[in-house]
């Protein structure tokens, strides 16, 4: 029984060794996209070590991300390093030693281990980049969607690696929020989940994993919860003011559901309920709503433009 035993944990140990070893450790980081989510990403990659090139589409743009990263630097090292400011502008130094930008994302992408994707939210604009960056990675580079709303395995269908691709959802925003969603598709293969587990570990996230479902899983439960209560509201059952007071006095949370649907800008919630309707029409939980659709319509979309069910002027 000891011998069998022994026998045993043998070899699962070897087995789990040679798992580990087939591993991809990520070294190697492209992000592509400079705006709100990439940059975000492209600094907590380069602070833990990688070495990172953040693409856009202009100089000017990624002026702007590099500032941004620089901002948000300073803001992390107060707090992390408040008794050691040496220390504290050695990291930032290091991290940004870490990180270059570029116009060009298909001269970079040779020598990645991962290219993260944060463009715009368009399936059309991320597949054709896909498609194209595809040619110029090497075989072993992992490709990775940040998309919030669209199916990664339609994204991977563009790509001729479909068991090296998987999705990377990070939260807004990137340097404060702990999670990730690592997304695997029925085609993404073990080894390279298990990389963008480690590699979501390494940057300081708490990976969790999820199938490739509607809204992985956090937006499939915020955005039916933020429609239901708006639809509360335009039955008149209850005022806006009282539901979001309600929502974080009796449930804890720390916004109400109309403050956090004009926080993530009511287009994009639209966007994503219009989307989820359209693949499963009958699901009353993905219903589009006649208030939220009228205040898009009147490009009130929340505290990006001063108005939305607040006003903010
Ligand atoms: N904003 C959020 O809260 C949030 C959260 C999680 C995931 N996401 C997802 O992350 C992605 C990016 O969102 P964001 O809020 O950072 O958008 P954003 O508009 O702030 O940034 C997008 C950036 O991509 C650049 N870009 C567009 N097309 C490009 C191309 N072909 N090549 C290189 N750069 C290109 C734009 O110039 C822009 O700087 C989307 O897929 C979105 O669904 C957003």
């Amino acid at each position: 029984m000891a011998f069998a035993t022994r026998q045993f944990v043998r070899a699962a140990s070897s087995a789990a060794a040679t798992a580990a070893a087939k591993k991809l450790i990520i070294k190697h980081v492209t992000v592509i996209g400079g705006g709100l989510m990439g940059a975000g990403i492209a600094q907590v990659a380069a602070a833990s070590g990688h070495t990172v090139v953040l693409v856009d589409q202009s100089d000017e743009i990624l002026k702007k991300s590099t500032k941004g990263i620089e901002e948000s630097l300073k803001r992390v090292t107060k707090k992390k390093f408040a008794d050691k400011p040496e220390a504290g502008a050695e990291f930032i130094e290091k991290t940004l030693k870490n990180l270059t930008t570029s116009t060009d994302a298909a001269a970079v992408v040779h020598s990645t281990d991962l290219v993260i994707e944060a463009i715009v939210e368009n399936p059309e604009v991320k597949n054709e980049l896909f498609k194209r960056l595809d040619k110029f990675a090497p075989d072993h580079t992992i490709f990775a969607s940040n998309t919030s709303s669209l199916q990664i395995t339609n994204l991977a269908n563009s790509t001729t690696r479909q068991d090296r691709f998987g999705g990377l959802h990070f939260f807004n925003p990137v340097p404060m929020m702990k999670l990730v969603e690592v997304i695997k598709t029925p085609m993404t293969s073990q080894k390279t989940f298990e990389s963008l587990m480690d590699f979501s570990k390494a940057v300081g996230k708490s990976p969790v994993s999820c199938k490739d479902t509607p809204g992985f899983i956090v937006n499939r439960l915020l955005v039916p919860y933020m429609m239901e209560a708006v639809r509360l509201f335009e039955r008149g059952d209850a005022s806006k003011e009282d539901i979001d007071v309600a929502m974080k006095l009796g449930a804890g949370y720390p916004m109400g559901p109309f403050e956090l649907l004009d926080y993530v800008g009511l287009d994009t919630s639209k966007y994503i309920i219009d989307g989820w309707h359209s693949l499963e029409p009958n699901n009353p939980l993905f219903a589009p709503s006649p208030l939220l659709n009228k205040l898009v319509a009147e490009k009130k979309l929340g505290k990006k433009t001063g108005e939305g069910f607040y006003k903010y002027k």
